[in-house]
């Protein structure tokens, strides 16, 4: 608690008038009352102007407090993997400053690669201090959409296709960022799980695959992990705009979950008052006042829930009862971010913070393939080094949307080749391709120069020259952060890799055998060549540290223990939004052109239902490239036989599954044990199996460890839609345990009563 001679101190800054009476405190600052009486308090001082003017943005990314009150404004910030540069007030270009760049960490989909919630914690807590040096309030992330197409452009900022997963890995992350005192806004509620016509679509979704496959994580974030905001998406649902639905937020978020923090709006998302009011929406921000396409210059005062708002308070057509909620709930935040006395100061770039994101990038990234044990590099079986692909020596950092950021570095993989392997090798760079040489977001400039005019065939053959006579073929591909790549605002074109990839890979397979090749991406891609190609990684954007993440998992000073968080499906047929569901959208709507505004929204039906990534693969027995959980390492791992302590269980019982994994190989590494549950007989149709459980081990060569998960009848449920609650009927069900969700090792049944 601040003494009084501090709260004095404070006072003097707020507001000189206080201190002339010294000894009152008003209770909306003092510390030694309870919040909930300090907000009573600020409530009934504030003006009935000064109450509207907080529920809106004063600018691109802030929002006002109360001036007269000392109350400080609400800061927010971009993204979810590091904190996006300043701004000018109304404009999306940069500010100019000269303290404002940061350490980008692996993006999300890197993160939950690792499987690993220690990791979670640690980058959570890294980005928050990052953000709170940066004197930010809300951290606009993370992203938990659900991956249900390979061709979203935001796939990258999101965590895969699994609701357990993605739950699990996303609440110590929430929890790492808000002990800074920086509120998380987890994003985008619900259902944005597209880009295109994310401003111009309306889902249609079931019940059950809304409650069982799109809401877990959100739920997660608001009622494990306390995220103090939320962020309302684009798109709508049910014919409401989800920054101002009354399902979503009233209904399922606020009443059914109880959720007394904030809901901020998706910029540009709100366009009605009246809902904006009464359907739970807290916070409006990015509002273009005439329509989502061209903005108005400073018209923050003309946003729906400004001047509008208080005309109708004021014509007595709306009442005070909503305000009063909602200034309520951003004094409760204000309390526990900008009034929180006790917060700490932050760091950028500290050496911790450096490490961590490294240590993420190798653990996120996943060996999907290693035939003959290409890898690790050893360099007695030779020194030369081949190093081809325009992914090895373009930043990635820059680009992408919203979530583009101004680094203090990024370690290209190139050069963090070059470095690790030093005068050891000889480290080779051949272009390949020439995919996009752009490098620029809302002013921010990578400074990089990848103009190339040579042909396709030039390219092509000066790769292939070069590795005909290197020892190792290193190929850095996959995607980027240009429009119609991973980026926010359209979605991928088509799933086959661009820009003459294919060709190229396939060329360079030909030539050597000792070839591996590293897809930098956030999303799954096609990969016609993989019967020609021995070793394959599948690297993230690991931001800053990506170089030197990625060469310490080729040269094995890291042995590679990430799984894949969503399937890789062998062409997009197999995906069951692209079978069974609509994508982009229902086809005669879009070909009677809907879509194209918000006066003509298109239908977008998820009629695959609860059958998303590996609930469908499995389902439809269709053969994945690569499975969910999927990830190899240079060590081999021994599954014993799973124990269970009991074998019949009641609805109140809890139930442990215990197996003896041990390194049976001659390095050092991780393994992820996998619990799915699989429904042996039910009233509804199943998955085959879900994941309801996962632990990382980490074993010295011949080290064993028993491991326990344990669950209860929320791994057995499903969600019941008549009745709208979830029911774990009696019966018989089984665990598998494995380290993929293809390779399942060890089983065990057991029955509920
Ligand atoms: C994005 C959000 C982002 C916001 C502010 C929106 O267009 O969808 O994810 O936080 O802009 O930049």
């Amino acid at each position: 608690m601040l003494k009084k001679t501090a709260i004095v101190g404070l006072l003097t800054i707020i507001s000189p008038s206080f201190m002339a009476q010294n000894t009152t405190i008003p209770v909306y600052l003092d510390e030694s009352k309870s919040v909930g009486q300090r907000v009573q308090d600020a409530l009934a001082r504030m003006t009935l102007e000064e109450k509207v003017a907080m529920l809106h943005a004063q600018s691109k990314f802030s929002s006002p407090g109360v001036p007269r009150l000392g109350i400080p404004e609400f800061w927010t910030t971009d993204g979810p993997h590091g904190v996006r540069p300043e701004v000018m007030w109304d404009e999306w270009n940069q500010a100019g400053w000269t303290n404002d760049s940061i350490i980008a960490y692996p993006a999300l989909t890197a993160l939950s690669a690792t499987w690993n919630k220690k990791m979670s914690w640690n980058y959570g807590k890294a980005l928050g201090e990052e953000a709170r040096y940066r004197k930010k309030d809300i951290l606009l992330g993370p992203g938990v959409n659900i991956y249900r197409t390979p061709l979203n452009g935001r796939n990258f900022e999101y965590m895969g296709e699994d609701p357990y997963l993605t739950s699990k890995m996303v609440v110590p992350y929430i929890k790492g960022v808000q002990s800074n005192g920086v509120a998380t806004s987890v994003k985008h509620y619900a259902l944005n799980n597209q880009e295109m016509f994310r401003h111009t679509s309306n889902v249609i979704i079931d019940d059950r695959t809304l409650y069982e496959i799109y809401l877990p994580p959100f739920k997660a974030a608001v009622t494990e992990g306390d995220s103090w905001t939320i962020m309302g998406a684009y798109d709508m649902y049910k014919g409401q705009y989800a920054s101002q639905n009354q399902y979503l937020l009233n209904d399922i978020l606020k009443k059914e979950w109880g959720y007394k923090g904030v809901v901020v709006s998706d910029w540009g998302a709100v366009n009605n008052t009246e809902q904006a009011i009464h359907n739970g929406l807290d916070l409006e921000f990015g509002s273009w006042t005439n329509g989502l396409s061209a903005g108005t210059k400073n018209a923050y005062d003309n946003y729906y829930l400004a001047q509008p708002y208080l005309n109708l308070i004021k014509s007595g057509k709306v009442g005070t009862q909503e305000l009063d909620d909602k200034v309520m709930r951003l004094l409760n935040l204000a309390y526990k971010t900008t009034m929180n006395t006790k917060k700490p100061f932050g760091n950028v770039a500290s050496e911790e913070h450096k490490a961590i994101a490294k240590e993420i990038g190798e653990e996120g990234i996943v060996l999907l393939k290693n035939y003959g044990n290409v890898l690790p590099i050893d360099l007695n079986k030779g020194n030369r080094i081949a190093v081809i692909g325009e992914n090895a020596i373009k930043i990635m950092t820059v680009g992408g949307g919203s979530s583009s950021l101004k680094v203090k570095y990024e370690t290209l993989p190139l050069d963090g080749i070059k470095s690790r392997f030093g005068n050891q090798a000889n480290v080779q760079f051949a272009r390949g391709y020439v995919g996009d040489i752009g490098g620029e977001y809302n002013g921010v400039k990578s400074g990089q120069d990848l103009k190339d005019d040579r042909s396709a065939d030039e390219l092509l053959n000066e790769a292939v020259e070069l590795a005909k006579k290197s020892d190792y073929v290193i190929f850095v591909g996959g995607l980027n952060k240009s429009d119609f790549q991973d980026s926010e605002g359209n979605d991928r074109k088509s799933y086959g890799l661009p820009y003459n990839q294919d060709n190229v890979i396939a060329a360079l397979a030909k030539v050597n055998k000792n070839f591996a090749v590293v897809l930098v991406s956030g999303n799954a891609v096609a990969m016609p060549w993989i019967k020609d190609v021995p070793t394959v990684l599948q690297s993230w954007y690991l931001g800053s540290e990506a170089g030197n993440s990625l060469a310490a998992i080729l040269s094995g000073d890291a042995n590679p223990s990430g799984k894949l968080p969503f399937s890789f499906p062998v062409k997009l047929e197999d995906n069951a939004a692209h079978n069974l569901g609509e994508y982009p959208g229902n086809k005669e709507e879009l070909a009677a052109g809907k879509g194209k505004d918000q006066k003509n929204p298109i239908n977008i039906r998820y009629n695959e239902g609860i059958f998303v990534g590996y609930r469908w693969h499995d389902t439809k027995k269709i053969k994945p490239l690569f499975s969910f959980g999927h990830g190899l390492s240079y060590s081999t791992f021994e599954f014993g036989k799973a124990k269970t302590d009991k074998t019949i269980i009641s609805q109140e019982d809890k139930i442990t599954f215990t197996v003896n994994i041990k390194n049976t190989g001659k390095r050092a590494g991780a393994e992820v044990v996998q619990l799915y549950i699989s429904d042996l007989k039910s009233s509804v149709q199943r998955p085959v199996k879900e994941l309801k459980g996962f632990e990382k081990v980490y074993l010295n060569p011949g080290e064993q460890k028993e491991v326990s998960i344990t669950i209860d009848k929320t791994a057995l449920s499903f969600f019941d839609a008549e009745k709208h609650e979830w029911v774990a009927e009696p019966g018989a069900f089984e665990a598998l345990i494995g380290n993929s969700s293809d390779e399942i090792k060890t089983k065990v049944k057991f029955t509920l009563q």
